[in-house]
């Protein structure tokens, strides 16, 4: 048992040699920059599903108010008995709208944050007695394997959250070019982009008053810390937001207020004043690049919802033959 105990220990506190190496090359590199997929550890969790609440952020409510309003329809076009398989789950909150809906044979949920992910299975599991729920704990950018248990479903994925966004288009091909693979044949995909829109909304939905997504921001830091034995100084470091009109999307960044040195796992880096580490992108997309976006991917848009202010899209794509 001492063992057994032991070695969980360990391995909760091993070093992840992908964070190492993403971390390492991105600080040394120009420009600098860490991949968004590291925000999420048990802090960045939280703290995303705090900026899911706030006022500013109106992704969240904005799909499931959406979500809510197009489930019947939803529901009718994809039919009852799919195994619902959703990718970077998180707390599952909007889920339960689409499990009461569809009539699942099966949840499937993925998301890299162990903790967190077997939490919400276990709360939807007591929502939805007599569902099967298989969580499955690994980074959904990763050639997946679904459970056995399955075979014989058709697939339903779902991608909620416009986290198609925050990857550069050549790999959200790739991304869903491999969900078709993993989900199969006759799957069918639900998925959620954020539109673009004026900066007046986009800009303080990632730099909101109360300064949560500063601190999602910087807790990548404070990440780097706490995991390779970092000595950032995170005060010396700003949240910058800035709207890239000819990519467009969001940018996050942390900006250097002074000149900076700092060591990580004992290599040198240094950053003067207003210099930056490129953090995050949050690409938005327009109806028509959505749809080209997914066709690139291997799937065919059947139906699209949008709100009445035209800020969100979710649509239903069948793979295509
Ligand atoms: C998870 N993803 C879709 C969020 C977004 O809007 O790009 C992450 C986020 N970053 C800052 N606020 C929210």
């Amino acid at each position: 048992m001492l063992l057994r105990h032991d070695e969980s220990r360990l391995r909760a506190t091993a070093i992840d040699p992908a964070f190492r190496r993403d971390v390492l090359n991105g600080l040394t590199a120009r420009p600098r920059s860490i991949p968004a997929r590291w925000f999420y550890d048990r802090e960045g969790s939280e703290l995303f599903e705090a900026i899911t609440a706030l006022p500013e952020y109106y992704v969240t409510r904005t799909e499931r108010a959406l979500l809510e309003s197009a489930v019947g329809e939803v529901a009718a076009l994809v039919g009852p008995g799919r195994a619902i398989v959703e990718f970077g789950s998180g707390s599952s909150a909007k889920t339960t709208i689409l499990l009461a809906a569809t009539r699942p044979a099966a949840y499937v949920p993925i998301d890299i944050s162990r903790d967190f992910l077997l939490e919400s299975a276990a709360k939807l599991g007591e929502k939805f007695a007599g569902l099967p729920i298989y969580p499955v704990d690994r980074d959904f950018t990763e050639a997946l394997r679904l459970p056995e248990a399955l075979d014989g479903a058709p697939r339903l994925g779902f991608f909620p959250g416009s986290t198609i966004g925050n990857f550069l288009v050549p790999d959200a091909v790739d991304l869903l070019r491999g969900m078709a693979t993993v989900l199969g044949d006759d799957s069918m995909l639900l998925i959620g982009l954020d539109r673009i829109k004026d900066t007046s909304v986009l800009l303080p939905a990632y730099d909101d008053a109360a300064g949560v997504t500063a601190a999602f921001n910087l807790n990548l830091l404070h990440r780097v810390n706490r995991e390779l034995g970092g000595v950032i100084p995170v005060e010396a470091f700003r949240h910058r937001v800035r709207w890239n009109d000819a990519e467009a999307r969001i940018e996050m960044h942390l900006e250097a207020i002074r000149d900076v040195q700092f060591e990580v796992e004992g290599r040198p880096f240094a950053l003067c004043a207003g210099e930056t580490i490129h953090t995050e992108n949050s690409i938005k997309y327009g109806p028509r690049d959505a749809s080209v976006l997914l066709r690139a991917g291997g799937w065919t848009p059947i139906a699209n919802w949008s709100d009445a202010l035209e800020h969100f899209s979710l649509i239903l794509a069948r793979k295509s033959a």
